[in-house]
């Protein structure tokens, strides 16, 4: 009967760990598409991608989504060819559907390099903060209250049965 309840209690505490693992992934990430419906595009004024990102908080792990139609590209550029819309810059992405992780913290530059868009709006400056959940971030302490959350609801089941 021992050996049952140890047996039991550790089936309660792996189901526990992986409802909290899979809980947090879904937390962590999400796809943005740049733009919102107006995609990737020459926008309206010059200030519609940045009012674009200060509306929303990225995270590590986040993910965005440049769509366009038409002759656009994607460019990820230092801050000082975004500052000045400076060409030149290596030019891979040429089809639209382009989705960019960004791999840390931090700010990271986008450009259209086709033109005069860039000077006329199409540019965007995303922000990266650490990923929910991380040591540095406030949200860690939720994630443990998480876990037990968790961890009382799966117990109580076994509880009743034995
Ligand atoms: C972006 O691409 C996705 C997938 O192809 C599509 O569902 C969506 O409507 C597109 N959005 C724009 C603004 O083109
Ligand atoms: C820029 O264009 C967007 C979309 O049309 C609009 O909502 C926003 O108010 C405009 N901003 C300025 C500063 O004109
Ligand atoms: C950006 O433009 C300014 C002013 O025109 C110029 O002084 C600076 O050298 C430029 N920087 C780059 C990286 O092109």
């Amino acid at each position: 009967m021992a050996s049952r309840m140890g047996l039991i209690w550790c089936l309660v505490i792996v189901v526990a760990l992986l409802k909290c693992a899979t809980a947090q992934t879904q937390i962590a990430s999400v796809e943005y598409e740049v733009g919102d419906s107006l995609g990737w595009a020459v926008p309206p004024n010059t200030s519609y991608y940045s009012t674009w990102a200060s509306t929303k908080t990225f995270y590590l792990g986040d993910s965005f989504l440049f769509n366009w139609t038409g002759n656009q590209n994607v460019v990820p550029v230092p801050k000082p060819y975004y500052d000045n819309c400076t060409k030149g810059y290596m030019t891979m992405y040429v089809s639209s559907g382009v989705i960019f992780t960004p791999p840390s913290t931090g700010t990271f530059y986008y450009i259209c390099n086709i033109g005069d868009n860039c000077e006329r709006g199409q540019k965007v400056a995303i922000t990266i903060l650490p990923a929910v959940g991380s040591p540095t971030s406030s949200a860690s302490s939720l994630r443990a209250d998480a876990f037990f959350a968790v961890l009382s609801t799966a117990v109580i089941p076994f509880l009743t049965l034995v």
